[in-house]
């Protein structure tokens, strides 16, 4: 049984005093023993680290540079950021893929960097709308992952975490219907299990992101191969939040 998650990917939004409130408030309200993470920006990790403190909600960064340290203004590494208390990190968002020009070999880089800090990978993948309409998701989905998890072990593969954001739902309130979500999810798993074997398919946990509101959480997370959700606008208010992790606690006990 895959243990859901849910996390906020607060992109570049907030300030430190409401990065913290927002925190603080989750962190009250939270009343459910589902995994949870928050992501902040950078600059906020470590104020949002502290004031989580003792808490359950774990906390992520949205990026990392694969080099350990050195010349490379304006870079984060993955040593800073379990500095501050992360545990989690998320690669090839597609906004750094589509918006920065984030390759799936950068995000391979990335993502070894990232394991071998012992950080958990959150890996992105998802197609374009016109890709989708030219029938393309499925073979898109299959490039993604083969290029960003190159030379990765199944041992490794088991740590990592996959979030399908179909970049058309992505902040545009059109979410995927819960049988188009759960088509690409199987579909994930399915390329696992012929990459690695069932086991590793059984074991990662896949999360939807893409529009996930209160009100179409519960049918998302209700299908067999969603398992929690990376939230992008949703996450900036606890009340939302909240109540989308408590739609993923409700469907792994129903
Ligand atoms: P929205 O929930 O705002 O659509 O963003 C999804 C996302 O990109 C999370 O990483």
């Amino acid at each position: 049984m895959r243990r859901p998650f849910v996390a906020g990917n607060w992109k570049m939004n907030m300030t430190r005093q409401s990065s913290v409130e927002l925190a603080e408030a989750i962190a009250a309200g939270l009343s459910s023993d589902i995994d949870v993470a928050v992501c902040p920006p950078s600059v906020y990790l470590d104020a949002v680290s502290k004031s989580l403190a003792g808490s359950q909600v774990g906390i992520g960064a949205q990026n990392i540079y694969h080099e350990a340290s050195g010349a490379f203004t304006g870079e984060i590494s993955a040593e800073m950021i379990l500095d501050l208390g992360c545990r989690y990190v998320i690669l090839g968002h597609s906004e750094r893929r589509n918006v920065l020009s984030e390759s799936n070999a950068d995000v391979n880089q990335k993502l070894k960097t990232a394991l071998a800090a012992g950080l958990v990978p959150i890996v992105c993948l998802g197609e374009l709308l016109e890709q989708r309409e030219a029938g393309e998701t499925l073979q898109v989905i299959q490039e993604q992952f083969d290029g960003s998890f190159e030379a990765i072990t199944a041992e490794q593969m088991r740590s990592c975490v996959i979030a399908y954001e179909p970049v058309w739902a992505i902040g545009t309130g059109k979410v995927a219907t819960p049988d188009q979500a759960e088509e690409v999810h199987a579909d994930i798993r399915r390329i696992m299990t012929e990459r690695f074997d069932s086991e590793t398919a059984d074991a990662v946990r896949i999360q939807y992101g893409g529009s996930v509101k209160p009100d179409n959480a519960t049918e998302l997370m209700s299908q067999p191969n969603i398992d929690g959700a990376l939230v992008g606008g949703a996450s900036l208010k606890a009340d939302s939040f909240l109540a989308i992790i408590s739609a993923s606690q409700q469907t792994q006990t129903t």
